[in-house]
């Protein structure tokens, strides 16, 4: 079959649109001898039978392997090169209490981002020695609550917060540890990196403000400086954005030695996930090696020793561990205009959409998606899977093949969706927010209940308020 000329150039027509495409799902999802997609032994069908739909589904399994692998991944490599490494877990991808307690067990520390993600870790027992705080606007009832936790790190945004935390420690007669988060100018995206010396965004302080910053934080006895932090940004596929923002960093961290003791140097996290066939990160070994390898060489440059490092990945561990399940309801093919000839898109629509996954409608983000209740063997033809809001960028799957015979009733898988799915999930519409639910070795549960249409109404003191 010929590519339809409405398909974007990286999208091939596949020779099996009933086929799992190695490296986008989790490591537990296959189709079983009945032809339904199944994940860490669970069917499909049974899922939506059981939860409805649409529902996430966290293979339980593959976070828990990724979490060591990227862990083991970072502490081989620099162990190499003398030094260790601290792996904290982004939390804003994806937290609750059960993931919180797969990370502890994992040997993982937890970034928290808000009040509801510490209050979250800490009820699941997290200690509160390996958690980290982070926020460009973090409130002072925030604060309060971080500190009296007794929280590992708080990373200092702006100049104000100093004070802020000083204060706050003071009063509760503690010395809280802290970094300062720098930006570095670096910015990297899947492929590339921007270099300049000073980034327009809203986080961290300029490289120039960091030495007099650092002289107050260390000036402060309610405080600890432990080190710098730098975050790069999201999704990057090659090590070459960390290894810059790295040697940035650590020359700025070699000309605060002079100050005092710094212990560590926090990189952030960022490590880019397939969420397409098209997509091929490299693997997190050789990140960590190139990084390893550059802040090493870099630190024997600068004379100094390397410190321990840290990080913070979010969606490189629970991003492919999360499919959601949709059920199609309708399947519309449209006649589009394309250059020369007229050409059809089907539009598959399924009952989620943008108030489940913003990532498409906000980012552009690519997806990719199966038929999961049964196999087809029907030829190709291009979709756009399309939510059930009431706006055209509503979109769950821009560009796909399924096979042609896809019809209402059908359930979609669409893997990948683990991180920043439910975490940025939302009510559009009123619409109620799917259940989260782990599987594991045939079994499943639910790891985050789901709204009902009740859940919402209690929500609306008008409701019979006549
Ligand atoms: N550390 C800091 C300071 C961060 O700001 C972030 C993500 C992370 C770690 C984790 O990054 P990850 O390894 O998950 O890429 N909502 C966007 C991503 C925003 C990420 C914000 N910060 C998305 O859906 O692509």
């Amino acid at each position: 079959m010929s590519a339809n000329p409405l398909a974007p150039a990286w999208l091939h027509v596949p020779a099996d649109a009933d086929a799992l495409a190695e490296g986008v799902w989790s490591a537990a999802a296959a189709r079983d001898a009945a032809g339904e997609i199944a994940i860490g032994g669970v069917g499909a069908p049974e899922l939506v039978e059981r939860y409805g739909s649409p529902v996430y589904v966290v293979d339980e399994a593959d976070a828990r392997s990724r979490a060591r692998r990227i862990a083991e991944a970072f502490r081989v490599a620099f162990e190499r090169v003398g030094t260790g490494v601290a792996v904290y877990y982004a939390g804003k991808a994806f937290l609750c209490a059960e993931v919180a307690r797969w990370m502890a067990e994992g040997g993982l520390r937890l970034d928290v981002a808000s009040r509801g993600e510490l209050a979250v870790a800490l009820a699941a027992g997290f200690p509160a020695a390996r958690i980290g705080v982070h926020g460009n606007n973090k409130s002072v009832a925030q604060l309060e609550a971080a500190v009296e936790a007794g929280v590992g790190a708080i990373v200092i945004d702006a100049e104000i917060e100093i004070e802020r935390l000083a204060g706050i420690a003071l009063r509760r007669g503690v010395v809280q540890p802290v970094r300062l988060r720098i930006n570095s100018g670096v910015h990297a995206s899947t492929h590339e990196y921007l270099a300049t010396s000073h980034e327009d965004q809203k986080f961290g302080v300029t490289i120039e403000d960091a030495p007099r910053l650092v002289a107050a934080i260390r000036a402060q006895p309610g405080l600890r400086f432990l080190g710098l932090h730098s975050h790069l940004g999201s999704q990057i596929f090659g090590a070459e954005g960390f290894a810059e923002g790295g040697r940035r960093l650590l020359a700025l961290h070699a000309s605060l030695l002079d100050g005092g003791e710094i212990p560590e140097l926090n990189l952030g996290g960022g490590f880019g996930i397939a969420y397409t066939a098209a997509d091929d990160p490299e693997p997190i070994e050789r990140i960590a090696d190139a990084i390893a390898g550059a802040l090493a060489a870099a630190a024997a440059e600068l004379g100094i020793p390397l410190p321990a490092v840290a990080i913070e990945p979010g969606r490189s561990i629970i991003g492919p561990a999360g499919t959601t399940l949709y059920t199609v309801g309708t399947v519309k093919p449209v006649v589009v205009d394309a250059p020369g000839i007229p050409a059809v898109r089907t539009y598959v629509s399924v009952d989620g959409g943008m108030s489940d996954n913003i990532r498409p409608a906000l980012y552009r983000a690519e997806y990719s998606a199966r038929i999961a209740n049964r196999r087809s063997g029907a030829a190709p033809v291009l979709v756009r899977v399309a939510g059930m809001h009431c706006e055209s960028g509503d979109i769950v799957v821009r560009d796909e093949y399924l096979p042609g015979d896809v019809a209402p009733g059908d359930l979609l898988a669409v893997p990948a969706t683990g991180a920043y799915g439910w975490s940025m999930a939302s009510n559009y519409n009123w619409v109620p927010r799917p259940p989260v639910v782990a599987v594991r070795d045939g079994e499943s549960r639910i790891i985050v209940r789901g709204e009902s249409i009740d859940d919402l109404l209690a929500r609306d003191p008008g409701v019979n308020a006549t």
